[in-house]
């Protein structure tokens, strides 16, 4: 099949490394791709987020599938774009993309399809911001409700940190401010096809910066997947699986599908596994829907999947789904942690050297993923906050944690960081 994927993160080069790895004889590109993706498949310099240049790319070379990695080509519309001229894609149209593009528009469409989350208010001024915060009271979450790259959230409980982070978004349009939930964070994908939804793998996100959960909130340090621990509570992880399947993913599918705005690709559930209820019993809550593959989750959900992902993202794109059996998963465990610039999440330095990257390589179960870098001069060099992602696979969470940290070990970037701790939980 000819493949189109859009993007240029770790995510990406993932997903592409997940159709190399199905060894079907893809014609796979990426726009705008990294120097990892540019590695393996042919990278075209296309604006990922022009519908127009997109389509005309897609017709003029005969694509059958495009692939919507991040989440600003969907809310600009570029699937809607594709769609229109027959183009099978792998995403989501604007209109719904606003799951992710508009926290305000989420929280409507959980209402109506009777989805779990916390409660929360919408506010369009400075005194509504702090009425609101008044009446929800601390820990305070303030939310920008449109795009924010992951700086939109503010938890704390600080009643006047929480006023400035909201008046600052306010500038910009209105924020949400939410019920404070506390729990493990669960990240959940679903591929739907407008109508039919199937699960993916578990995995579990870190998003602060640096060890110990302290730090400054990021796109994401590190991920494991599946997550064990769910088995003490559910008895199965599929048991977990199947209720937020039922509660929260179906019903949002259904939801958007009954508006006539249908959901096809993949619906990123943040979740939250309360201290309240139990089991099928109110425990588990939206925190978040992404509209997209998450970044870094995708990196061990992916590697871990059996079935052939081409064939999957294809019946979501052209609706049949619902005619293929649920995806499969090999039982290793995967470990990603993140190598990020000097000044990440803040302001990172880019245009360093990246060296030892074909050493690292060589670490049995290693996969070294690109996010964030270039080749100048025959060198890699860091050109963004997260630069690699090193993906460790094994029999067991130690070996797979093992292989990723010995790997990043033999990599070397001034002032590069990365956090020790991820999977640590689940070493056991
Ligand atoms: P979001 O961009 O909505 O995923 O928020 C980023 C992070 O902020 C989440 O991963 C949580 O750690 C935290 N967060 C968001 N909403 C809440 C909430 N209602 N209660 C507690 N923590 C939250
Ligand atoms: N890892 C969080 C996200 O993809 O939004």
């Amino acid at each position: 099949m000819k493949i189109l994927v859009l993007g240029s993160g770790a995510r990406e080069h993932a997903i592409v490394e997940a159709l190399l790895a199905e060894d079907a004889g893809h014609e796979i590109t990426a726009a705008p791709g990294n120097a990892g993706i540019a590695a393996r498949v042919e990278t075209v310099a296309l604006d990922a987020t022009n519908g127009r240049i997109v389509t005309q790319y897609a017709l003029d070379n005969d694509i059958e599938l495009v692939v919507v990695g991040p989440e600003a080509p969907l809310v600009a519309g570029v699937a809607d774009a594709l769609r229109a001229k027959g183009v099978p894609v792998f995403g989501p149209g604007k209109a719904a993309a606003a799951l992710e593009g508009s926290k305000a528009f989420a929280k409507r469409i959980m209402e109506k399809a009777n989805v779990p989350t916390g409660r929360a208010v919408r506010a369009t001024t400075g005194e509504e911001l702090a009425s609101a915060l008044d009446e929800l009271g601390a820990p305070h979450v303030v939310k920008a409700d449109g795009l924010a790259a992951g700086k939109g959230v503010l938890v704390t409980t600080d009643r006047d940190a929480a006023l400035a982070h909201g008046e600052y978004y306010l500038q910009h349009g209105p924020v949400l401010v939410e019920e404070f939930l506390s729990g493990q964070e669960v990240s959940l994908f679903f591929l739907a096809d407008g109508h039919d939804v199937v699960p993916l793998s578990p995995a579990q996100d870190y998003k602060r910066a640096y060890d110990g959960d302290e730090g400054p909130n990021t796109g994401g340090m590190g991920a494991y997947s599946p997550l064990p621990w769910l088995a003490d509570r559910w008895g199965a992880e599929a048991a977990f699986v199947d209720e937020v399947l039922d509660t929260i993913a179906l019903p949002t599918v259904r939801a958007l599908e009954e508006e006539g705005t249908p959901f096809i690709g993949l619906l990123y559930c943040g979740l939250i596994i309360t201290d309240e209820g139990g089991p099928g019993g109110g425990a588990v809550r939206v925190i978040e829907f992404n509209a997209r593959f998450g970044d870094p989750e995708t990196q061990v959900v992916l590697p871990r999947l059996t079935t052939p992902l081409s064939q999957l993202l294809l019946a979501a794109a052209t609706g049949g789904l619902g005619r293929l059996p649920y995806p499969t998963f090999s039982d290793e465990d995967a470990v990603v942690v993140v190598l990020a610039s000097e000044g990440y999440p803040e302001d990172p330095i880019t245009g360093r050297e990246i060296e030892g990257l074909a050493d690292a390589a060589q670490v049995p179960g290693v996969t070294i993923l690109h996010a964030g870098t270039a080749v100048s001069d025959d060198r890699f060099v860091a050109t963004g906050g997260r630069v690699l992602g090193v993906v460790g696979r094994g029999d067991g969470f130690r070996a797979a944690r093992d292989a990723a940290y010995e790997a990043l070990g033999r990599i070397r970037l001034e002032g590069g960081h990365y956090r020790r701790d991820i999977a640590e939980r689940v070493v056991r």
